[in-house]
């Protein structure tokens, strides 16, 4: 995968939007990475890519995530559908089968505002 690929489908944060964030704002603990668009929080398949992110950064080496942008869009829509997790509104959708019978790719309903 390239700089600007996105790394979370979920809330279309790139991988580089994450690196600057990381290298700005120097979080503690991975977890803060969440502070960056959200990243991470919707169907979770992104976290051990932001973690690794973050503990590359601490030990100043880049990261290169062996994946092409398809092949990493498709496993997360076999994660999402094996986990039986929904994405958030206004997620990209997932990838291959067909999706409009698909559970997991129902929106989580949104609140009343
Ligand atoms: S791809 Fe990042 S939370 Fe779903």
């Amino acid at each position: 995968m390239q700089p600007d690929d996105k790394i979370c489908y979920c809330f279309h944060v790139s991988q580089r939007k994450v690196t600057n964030f990381i290298r700005i704002h120097q979080p503690q603990v991975p977890s803060q990475i969440s502070e960056c668009n959200s990243a991470g929080t919707g169907c979770g398949w992104c976290v051990p890519f932001l973690r690794k992110l973050f503990e590359n950064w601490k030990l100043n080496q880049p990261t290169q995530i062996q994946l092409t942008p398809e092949e990493y869009a498709s496993q997360r829509s076999d994660y999402v559908r094996a986990s039986g997790r929904s994405l958030p509104p206004g997620a990209t959708p997932l990838t291959g089968a067909d999706v409009t019978n698909d559970a997991a790719v129902q929106a989580a309903p949104r609140s009343e505002e």
